[in-house]
C-alpha cells in the first residue's frame, strides 16, 4: 500500500495586507473563483497511480476563512475524489478572527474541517492596530471561544519581538491565552529577513524594537507560562496540550511526504523538493493553459538530505539520534564545532542516544543551523 500523505492547499486571499506579513497573498478578491478552479485542476491529477490516503489536509494562506464555504466545497470535493480522507485525518483551516461567524463555523464543519488555526498575534489593541490587523483583542477572544465551544481543535498564533510589547502587555496576552486554553499555541518571533512594512521603521528607529536579548526573554517567558499551564513545548515555536501536536506541520519537521497545490505551494516527497510559481497571475495562466505551474524541482543529494533531517529534527523536542548527528558531523566540521559549544554551554543535551536543544538552545538555533548550510 502507498504511504499516507499530507496535502497543503494555499488560498492566498486576504481582506488587507498586515504590516508584518511575509506570505504570498493577494487582496484581489475578483481572482478568487479562478484561483479555486486552478487549485481544483491541480488536485485532480494527484489521483493518478491510485488514490492515496490523506493523513492531514491543511487549508492555509492567505486567509482561507475569507473564502465563502460554498466556494471551498468544490475544492474539498476534488480532494475527496482524488484521495481517501479518513474521518480521523486532521483537517485544518487558517482563520482570521474577524471571519469567525456562526454561519462560517457551520460551513467549515459541513466541509469536514476539524481544526482551526487562528491568527490572534496579540491580545492588546494598540499592538493589533500597529500590526494592521482588522480585529480587536476582544473579537479575537470571542472567536477563539466560539471555535472551542463549537468543538474544533483550536490553534492560536502569537507574534513576539514587536515594538510596544512591554512586559505587562506580554503578560496580559499570555494570561488571556491561558484563560481561553486553546489546544495548540504557535509563538513566532517577528521575522525581519523578508521585506514587509513593519521592517521600515526598524531601519530608522531600531530603538523601538526589542533587541535580540529582550526578544529572547519574551520567548522564554511565553514558554514558561505555557508549560506551567500544561502545554508541552514540542517544537521551537509550538506548544500543545497532550495529544494535540499539529500533525500536518509535524510532517515537514519529520521529512514525511507533503503534496502542495496553489500559488507558491512547496511540496516534499523522499529527497525531492518542488514549488509552484509564486506570482498569482503567472500561476493562473500556467494552470489555465494546461501547463505545469511548477517553478522548480530538485532532488537533495545524500549530504543535503541528512543536514536537512538534522536541522529539522533539532527543531523538535525529541531531537535527533546521536548516530545521525555523528554522520552529519563527519561531513560538516563547522557543525561539529558549534554543536560541541552548544553542549558545553548547556544549550544542547545528549542523553539516551539522542541530541536535543534546550529552550535557550532553540533561541540560538539559527547560529547552529548556519553551520549546516
Ligand atoms: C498565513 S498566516 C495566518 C493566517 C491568517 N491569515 C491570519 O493572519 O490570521 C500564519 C501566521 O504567520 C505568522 N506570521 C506572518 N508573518 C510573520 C512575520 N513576519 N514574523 C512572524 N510571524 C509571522 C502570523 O502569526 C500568522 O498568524
Ligand atoms: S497575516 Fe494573515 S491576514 Fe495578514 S496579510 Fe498575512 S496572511 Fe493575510
Amino acid at each position: 500500500m502507498r504511504r499516507a500523505v499530507g496535502l497543503y492547499v494555499h488560498l492566498p486571499f486576504c481582506a488587507s495586507r498586515c504590516a508584518y506579513c511575509t506570505f504570498v497573498t493577494s487582496t484581489e478578491a475578483a481572482l478568487m473563483p479562478r484561483t479555486l478552479a486552478a487549485v481544483r485542476r491541480e488536485v485532480e491529477p494527484l489521483a493518478r497511480g491510485g488514490r492515496r490516503r490523506l493523513a492531514s489536509l491543511y487549508l492555509g494562506g492567505g486567509t482561507p476563512s475569507l473564502v465563502p464555504p460554498e466556494l471551498l466545497e468544490p475544492v474539498l470535493a476534488a480532494v475527496r475524489d482524488s484521495f481517501e480522507l479518513p474521518a480521523d485525518a486532521e483537517v485544518t483551516l487558517e482563520a482570521n478572527p474577524d471571519d469567525v461567524t456562526p454561519e462560517r463555523l457551520a460551513g467549515w464543519r459541513r466541509l469536514g474541517v476539524n481544526r482551526v488555526s487562528v491568527g490572534v498575534q496579540s491580545f492588546a489593541d494598540h499592538v493589533l492596530a500597529m500590526l494592521g490587523r482588522r480585529h480587536s483583542a476582544a473579537q479575537a477572544g470571542f472567536a477563539v471561544g466560539a471555535l472551542l465551544e463549537a468543538g474544533f481543535a483550536v490553534s492560536l498564533d502569537l507574534i513576539l519581538g514587536l515594538p510596544r510589547l512591554d512586559e505587562s502587555v506580554l503578560e496580559a496576552t499570555l494570561a488571556e491565552v491561558v484563560r481561553l486554553r486553546p489546544h495548540h499555541v504557535s509563538v513566532y518571533l517577528l521575522e525581519m529577513d523578508k521585506p514587509h512594512e513593519l521592517a521600515r521603521p526598524a531601519v530608522r528607529h531600531p530603538d523601538l524594537f526589542p533587541d535580540a536579548d529582550a526578544a529572547a526573554r519574551q520567548c522564554l517567558r511565553a514558554g514558561r507560562t505555557l508549560v506551567a499551564a500544561g502545554y508541552r513545548h514540542y517544537e521551537v515555536s509550538n506548544f500543545a496540550l497532550p495529544s494535540h501536536q499539529a500533525r500536518h506541520n509535524t510532517r515537514y519537521w519529520r521529512g514525511q511526504p507533503v503534496l502542495a497545490v496553489g500559488v507558491a505551494a512547496h511540496s516534499q516527497g523522499g529527497r525531492r523538493r518542488w514549488a509552484n510559481l509564486d506570482d498569482l497571475p503567472a500561476y493562473l495562466e500556467a494552470v489555465e493553459a494546461g501547463r505545469s505551474p511548477r517553478a522548480w524541482s530538485r532532488r537533495l543529494d545524500e549530504g543535503e538530505a541528512l543536514r536537512e533531517r538534522v536541522m529539522l529534527g533539532l527543531r523538535l523536542a525529541r531531537g535527533v539520534t546521536s548516530p545521525m548527528v555523528r554522520s552529519c558531523r563527519t561531513g560538516t566540521a563547522a557543525l561539529g564545532a558549534r554543536l560541541d559549544e552548544f553542549l558545553a554551554l548547556g544549550l544542547a543535551r545528549e542523553s539516551a542516544g539522542r541530541v536535543r536543544l534546550t529552550p535557550r538552545g532553540w533561541l540560538l538555533s539559527n547560529e547552529l543551523f548556519e553551520s549546516l548550510c
